[in-house]
């Protein structure tokens, strides 16, 4: 029997799993196939300011919280993982491709300075200066010199590494349901057996919601399609996101010659399906951004959820039943938010208290 078991070994599951592990806990992670659901798709952008959303001022705190924890987390991971993880700290440029989009930038620019965030207004001169490779027809910028990028997949096969260096024990199995006993949480079933734990970490992503045995949770699937290219030495100096005509698209470089262009929207429950029109979509936006992109190899597409929730803003801390924890519903965000959720969630299972910065995402705000 462990202390812990935590059901999904992405990100999310793998770090916290990892934190627990240091704090002196058991710890046994359950996924058939780690690091293949968001945490393969997701963009690795470590951003804040640029993903701050009207009226989530309590998710933009945490997300800086978080970001604020990134360099030493990073440093912390690839010591103890034995691999970088690609973390960039080149800030990121937002761009507007009409009137339209600059007049909507305009308005972010203001509300970013309500809240007292560092991000600096740039004429379309001032935003080639800073990323040669942009169109001329581009109107007008943001500089967010503190919204950066890791690199998601080289951060998962760190983190891998670190948990079971630190003594996780990693079982490939499906997780089938919640183990209850006397209306407390007490391990996983899985494919293959029951695993009988103290306490149980919900880290299933969009999947959370779906785990026979968890009480309803308000997690559903937002899907997103994205897209990887190679070919693109020094083609961006950090991550450039835009507004095309009222759309938004993401380019953010990674390793060597990589680049992801992210990312479609879809409430469309669990499907899986790469689309002609979302991939069309990302390319179309992305060309007219940075032209020299039609010259890239296309080398992977896919589509995986996010965990989203009814306020964008992830569910920590303790669970709808006694012996169950929450680290899901992360939506956006869960890379950004992976080093404040390991650590909130291991200083949970280490001491019984969630540390106040989760204290306004817990689920029962929802009943509030
Ligand atoms: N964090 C970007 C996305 O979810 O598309």
């Amino acid at each position: 029997m462990s202390d812990v078991a935590v059901a999904g070994g992405g990100l999310i599951g793998l770090a916290t799993a990892w934190r627990a592990a240091q704090r002196g806990l058991s710890v046994t992670v359950v996924d058939d196939s780690p690091g293949t659901g968001a945490s393969a798709a997701a963009a690795g952008m470590l951003a804040p300011v640029t993903e701050a959303g009207y009226r989530e001022e309590a998710l933009l705190r945490l997300g800086l919280a978080s970001v604020e924890r990134w360099p030493a987390f990073a440093a912390d991971v690839e010591r103890a993982g034995g691999t970088p993880v690609g973390l960039r700290t080149a800030g990121t440029l937002v761009v507007g491709f009409d009137e339209d989009d600059v007049r909507e930038l305009t308005a972010l620019h203001a509300y970013q300075r309500e809240l007292g965030l560092d991000a600096e207004r740039l004429t379309p001169r001032e935003a080639r200066r800073r990323e040669p490779s942009l169109t001329p027809r581009v109107r007008g910028g943001l500089l967010v010199a503190g919204d950066h990028s890791v690199d998601g997949r080289a951060l998962h096969a760190a983190l891998l590494q670190a948990a079971q260096v630190a003594g996780v024990r990693l079982i490939r199995d499906r997780v089938t349901a919640l183990r209850v006993d006397g209306g407390r949480a007490a391990g996983l079933e899985t494919a293959g057996g029951t695993i009988a734990a103290g306490t149980v970490v919900l880290a299933l992503g969009a999947h959370s919601g779906r785990l026979p045995g968890v009480p309803p949770l308000p997690v559903r699937p937002v899907k997103g399609q994205i897209l990887r290219l190679a070919g693109a030495t020094d083609l961006l100096e950090g991550t450039v996101r835009a507004l095309v005509r009222g759309r938004q698209v993401y380019l953010v470089p990674y390793a060597g010659d990589r680049l992801i262009v992210g990312a479609t929207t879809e409430d469309r429950g669990f499907d899986p399906t790469v689309t002609a029109g979302g991939v069309h979509d990302l390319l179309h936006d992305a060309i007219d951004v940075v032209p020299a992109i039609s010259e890239l190899e296309l080398v992977e597409t896919l589509a995986r959820w996010r965990p989203g929730t009814p306020d964008n803003a992830p569910l920590l801390g303790p669970g709808p039943l006694p012996g169950l924890v929450l680290a899901t519903g992360h939506h956006r965000n869960g890379v950004l938010l992976t080093p404040v959720t390991a650590e909130v969630t291991a200083e949970l299972l280490a001491t019984g208290v969630l540390p106040e910065v989760a204290a306004p995402f817990t689920t029962d705000r929802f009943g509030r």
